[in-house]
């Protein structure tokens, strides 16, 4: 008896303990899922093929995968060339064409024709053609022997030499990446459509309900998207904007199913997820959650709290703000998820124990003991060695290069100055009229007084953190005045200078480029900027470069060794900003103890949160009268609820926003757009007891365009489907209820779907 519940329970255990993954952690490369993850997928209920995923022969799921501007995910809902992606994602577009006579941020934008759609110069779709693994290629003749030096240049040369005879047809472009921290080369080709256009965005109270304060939360009710449209030429190829051009005809787009998610159903998340650190040593996630981490939200804290208050205080200033204050907010909030959590779920401990068993491995294995037997060691070392350098880094980055804002400004004005010092007038002039023109928008939303109070504040801090004097020229200046007082010094360097007032700087970039360049040189912000970078340069920089360079050759290293001393192990490259598929399951979680979150959250809660006339969780009169009379149509679940989020074990990062959830046929079923906050720190330890992503439930989505609106010409132009319908009466003679055929006419059979 025994015997048989440990052999059932290995049996149990089997499928993760044989690949050392937690089922939901990966982000895997299409072109690799035959090999590596077809059957668990198929495991997990998944009806589809790796190939009906990812092919190069025919249509498939990553052909209505697009990235959406290089910073999001976005994907193909009709045959028209219909985009969906996160309200979040086309923020700036929408913005872009909000005036206080048509403000879409606020009221929504619905394109009542194709004539409607609004064009965006700074967007571009760009769609992954196919993916070649080139690591032969990329790493001839690179050996053990190589010096960093010569070896990077020998891998310049492969580069280049690939480039020269890869075969791309007109319009593709070819991107090529290391995977595997340099250990692998995986080459992308890509074509890219510019001519994206607005079609329809929900009010604000909707797309951005909750604001910061749900941000990275669950339970959420965030209706978190947006629709766009790709136009082509009359080719269906990539052409510039033009009246001319014409609804793109993808190769594939996803049906819609109507049928919802419900606990445990597969789910694939398909998207372009930014960045990684999935393989650090101990000793590095140790001095993010003790050292790092603290330090930039420490910084944060104090600027958040500056402009927060400002903000409660003043409508106009937080117009100004909102966008800017989320953005801060945003990692300020996930850095506080990220350590915690790594905390909670002894993320060091798990490191710890993994090197532990790696040593041992190496110590059985004379072999590999003298090629890796260094790594950990020196691991160790180089990381103490940094330490320091690494958090004057994130101060200065934070303080100089980010939150106080007008020294990022000056920042731009030392790179234009500089332009001008290499006697290159040429790019003095583009460089300083993409500076006009971004200063344009800057000083729209730029209070000198809010920020010189920040200023004050954090140039404090600045000097009470700095170690290896790179505060010096600020005490220096303080003692000079006779005195530490931080707001007088603030409030004297910003009526001095002329960079904090729009027209006075605008007065001087007016000039020519000497005078320009000689006014700069002696305004004080600029001064103050200049020795403060000079001397970080010399004290944090060049040595900070030199130790970075060393951990990196190290990460090589150790990235080579643990695939080679755990065989038993399948590895997945940390995210790059490449296409990736990763997949899970429909999941709640426990965040604390005696607390139980179920994964779908519902148009009640919506209403439980309203405040009405708050700036986070305002609701639009019309969705609480569709509430009142429940006037779901056939978005409803079968209970005739309103269903408005879920979550799953996918595993996902930034730049995943927009991503699509599809079920275990390849229909859409839903939109990602955030992660819980107790399972932000899966971008460096994935834990599938907390680790979730959120996702709008595509019902949402729809019920919002249809019901609330009333963009029937949209829903027409979509497949919606059944799946689970069809399933049930899979086998019987029940007469199916078809539905209702809405604009189906021409519509181009989509490819994959096996309903
Ligand atoms: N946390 C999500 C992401 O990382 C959403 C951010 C946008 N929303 C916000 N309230 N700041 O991008
Ligand atoms: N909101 C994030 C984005 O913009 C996705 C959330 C995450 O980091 O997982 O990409």
């Amino acid at each position: 008896m025994k015997n048989w519940i440990k052999l059932l329970s290995i049996a149990i255990l089997l499928p993760t303990a044989s690949t050392g993954l937690l089922a939901g952690e990966g982000m895997w490369l299409p072109l690799l899922l035959k090999a590596l993850n077809e059957s668990e997928m198929q495991s997990m209920g998944m009806k589809m093929t790796a190939e009906d995923i990812y092919s190069v022969n025919r249509g498939s799921l990553k052909d209505a995968i697009v990235h959406f501007g290089g910073f999001c995910t976005s994907e193909l809902i009709s045959d028209q060339g219909l985009l969906l992606t996160n309200h979040h994602c086309g923020y700036g577009a929408i913005q872009s064409h909000t005036s206080l006579e048509n403000n879409y941020i606020r009221d929504g934008f619905w394109a009542r024709s194709l004539a409607d759609e609004l064009p965006n110069p700074s967007l571009s779709a760009t769609f992954i053609v196919r993916i070649e693994d080139v690591s032969e290629k990329m790493l001839k003749g690179v050996t053990d022997k190589l010096s960093e030096k010569e070896r990077q240049s020998m891998i310049d040369k492969n580069m280049a030499a690939l480039k020269e005879s890869f075969a791309l047809d007109i319009h593709e472009e070819l991107v090529i990446r290391p995977f595997f921290k340099g250990n692998q080369y995986f080459a992308f080709v890509t074509m890219t459509y510019n001519d994206v256009r607005l079609v329809g965005a929900p009010p604000e109270m909707i797309g951005k309900f909750g604001s910061d304060t749900d941000n990275w939360v669950w339970p959420r009710h965030t209706g978190d998207f947006a629709l766009f449209r790709i136009y082509a030429g009359a080719d269906n190829m990539p052409a510039e904007y033009s009246e001319d051009n014409v609804p793109y005809k993808p190769k594939h787009f996803l049906p819609i199913s109507l049928d919802g998610v419900a606990p445990d159903d597969f789910t694939l998340v398909f998207g372009f997820p930014g960045r990684t650190n999935q393989y650090l040593p101990s000793f590095a996630v140790e001095q993010t959650v003790d050292v790092l981490n603290p330090a930039k939200i420490g910084v944060r804290d104090i600027a958040l709290k500056i402009v927060d208050a400002e903000m409660r205080a003043d409508a106009q200033v937080k117009i100004q703000y909102a966008s800017k204050f989320a953005r801060i907010a945003n990692y300020w909030k996930k850095w506080i998820g990220e350590s915690q959590g790594l905390k909670a779920t002894d993320g060091v401990g798990r490191k710890q124990r993994m090197e532990d068993t790696f040593t041992q491995r190496l110590q059985n294995n004379p072999q590999w003991q003298k090629k890796y037997g260094d790594i950990l060691p020196q691991f160790r070392q180089h990381y103490k060695e940094i330490e320091t350098f690494a958090l004057m880094r994130d101060y200065y980055g934070e303080i100089i290069g980010r939150n106080i804002e007008i020294m990022r400004i000056v920042g731009y004005l030392n790179n234009l100055t500089k332009r001008l010092e290499s006697n290159d007038e040429a790019a003095y002039l583009n460089y300083r009229d993409r500076l006009i023109n971004y200063f344009e928008g800057f000083y729209k939303d730029y209070q000198s007084r809010i920020d010189q109070k920040v200023f004050a504040a954090l140039m404090e801090h600045y000097v009470e953190k700095a170690q290896l004097g790179i505060a010096d020229p600020v005490k220096g200046k303080l003692i000079l005045r006779g005195n530490m007082d931080y707001a007088a010094w603030a409030k004297d360097i910003y009526a001095e200078s002329a960079i904090p007032h729009r027209d006075r700087l605008m007065a001087i970039l007016d000039k020519t480029p000497g005078e320009s360049v000689a006014a700069l040189q002696k305004d004080p912000l600029f001064m103050l900027y200049s020795e403060l970078s000079k001397i970080y340069q010399a004290k944090v920089s060049e040595t900070y470069e030199d130790v970075n360079g060393k951990i990196n050759r190290l990460q090589r290293l150790y990235m080579e060794a643990l695939m080679e001393v755990f065989p038993e192990k399948r590895f997945y490259p940390d995210a790059n900003s490449t296409m990736r598929v990763t997949y899970g399951k429909v999941n709640g979680y426990e965040p604390r103890d005696a607390v139980t979150y179920t994964p779908v959250t519902y148009l009640d809660g919506v209403m439980e949160k309203y405040v009405p006339g708050d700036y986070e969780f305002d609701v639009p009169q019309k969705l609480q009268e569709l509430y009142i009379s429940k006037d779901y149509g056939q978005y409803a679940d079968k209970n005739g609820k309103m269903p408005v989020c879920f979550i799953g074990s996918n595993h996902t990062t930034g730049g995943n926003s927009g991503s699509p959830a599809i079920d275990a046929h390849g229909n859409l079923i839903g939109l990602n757009f955030d992660r819980v906050w107790e399972g932000t720190m899966s971008d460096i330890n994935y834990d599938a007891s907390i680790c979730r992503n959120i996702m709008v439930d595509i019902r949402y989505v729809l019920f919002i365009v249809d019901k609330y609106a009333g963009a029937q010409r949209l829903i027409d132009e979509m497949k919606l489907v059944h799946p689970k319908k069809n399933q049930r009466v899979e086998g019987s003679t029940i007469k199916r209820k078809r539905l209702p055929k809405k604009g189906n006419k021409g519509r181009k059979a989509a490819t994959v779907p096996k309903n």
